[in-house]
């Protein structure tokens, strides 16, 4: 599998060159550009998709684009650093709701009731806690309030889902959703870049607009040829998906049963390993290094103080013995530190 992302990559670097030297107008597009842009499309059951040099630009370019000053954007607050950055550049009404609450969204809809229009903005699922966001009401709230909804797929693209298809297909809104931002920098061929999809209008408008696409070189085509095959072996091979999903159901199932707690929606393979003390995530992750295991430590201010934890990534590529050592090493070492009895 990684071999022949890999050698796509190569392939694409043979025959399209190392890079372009150019922004995507210029002399930055060729076919496989524009090849994976259908494909992404297409993927996401949406009329068209735009890339980006990354998702935090592909975050920078579309509010600024879509939304001025008469408009409302209303966001998580638990949010993306990417996602507060790319509404900070625009002009639009800013209105936040606590994360994840839709008492409070709806205040906040009701609060942005004399905007042209509005949109809600959330991450697929949050990084930190491996949470999901309550998309079926999100969606049944924008359809009341007649509000746009914006999601973050970083966390979800290519392993979240039956197919692979995130958030909304976990949750079962597929196309209810209006715009789909995410990443190729994750599950679909891990190099960089990003992407906007949804209807055509929004994309042809971004196209014109969005800043980061207009004034940043195009993808190198080695990146675009790994992404695109990630897509391909994405679509023919779904027990993928499965594995990842039967690979996180182990990992959880075994530490919770030795005593830990671990955040985060059941079924995510983001497994926050919850600690509490910074100090301790340090020592922890330094120990597990000493038994072969990498793992990081995150502590504040990547998460909030006195919330430390080490964050686990499960993937489909991890076979039952290397979750299993990863586990016992876990026991061991919590153990030895008192985390678990
Ligand atoms: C939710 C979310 N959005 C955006 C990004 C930025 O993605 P990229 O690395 O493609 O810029 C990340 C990266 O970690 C992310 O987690």
């Amino acid at each position: 599998m990684i071999c022949q992302v890999v050698d796509a990559a190569k392939e694409a670097l043979v025959t399209h060159g190392a890079g372009l030297s150019s922004v995507r107008f210029i002399c930055g597009t060729q076919d496989i550009h524009k090849d994976l842009e259908k494909k992404i499309a297409a993927f996401h059951g949406r009329e068209d998709a735009i890339l980006f040099p990354s998702c935090f630009d592909a975050n920078a370019g579309i509010f600024e684009t879509l939304l001025t000053a008469e408009d409302a954007v209303i966001s998580d607050e638990l949010n993306h650093a990417s996602i507060i950055d790319g509404i900070r550049l625009c002009k639009a009404q800013k209105y936040k709701y606590k994360h994840r609450d839709i008492a409070d969204l709806t205040a906040q809809l009701e609060a942005s009731k004399n905007a042209r229009m509005r949109m809600i903005v959330t991450d697929g699922v949050f990084s930190m806690d491996g949470n999901v966001a309550p998309l079926k009401e999100i969606c049944d709230l924008a359809e009341k309030y007649n509000a746009l909804v914006f999601i973050d797929e970083c966390h979800a693209t290519g392993f979240f889902g039956k197919t692979g298809r995130g958030t909304e297909e976990f949750l079962n809104v597929v196309g209810r959703v209006d715009i789909i931002n995410s990443t190729l920098g994750k599950a679909m061929g891990g190099a960089s870049g990003g992407y906007t999809t949804g209807p055509q209008a929004v994309i042809d408008l971004l196209r014109q607009r969005a800043r980061p696409y207009l004034f940043s070189n195009t993808l190198a085509p080695a990146v675009v040829g790994a992404s695109s095959k990630a897509f391909d072996i994405l679509q023919r091979d779904t027990s993928l998906c499965q594995t990842v999903a039967s690979n996180t159901t182990h990992f959880r199932e075994r530490m919770t049963k030795a005593g830990f707690t671990i955040l985060g929606d059941k079924h995510h393979p983001i497994c926050p390993v919850w600690l509490g003390d910074a100090r301790l995530a340090s020592e922890f992750a330094d120990a597990m290094l000493k038994k072969g295991i990498y793992v990081i430590g995150f502590s504040f201010p990547v998460v909030p103080k006195g919330k430390a934890r080490i964050r686990v990534q499960i993937s489909a590529s991890h076979t039952r013995e290397q979750l299993d050592r990863a586990v016992d090493a876990f026991i061991e070492v919590g153990r030895s530190l008192k985390v678990i009895a």
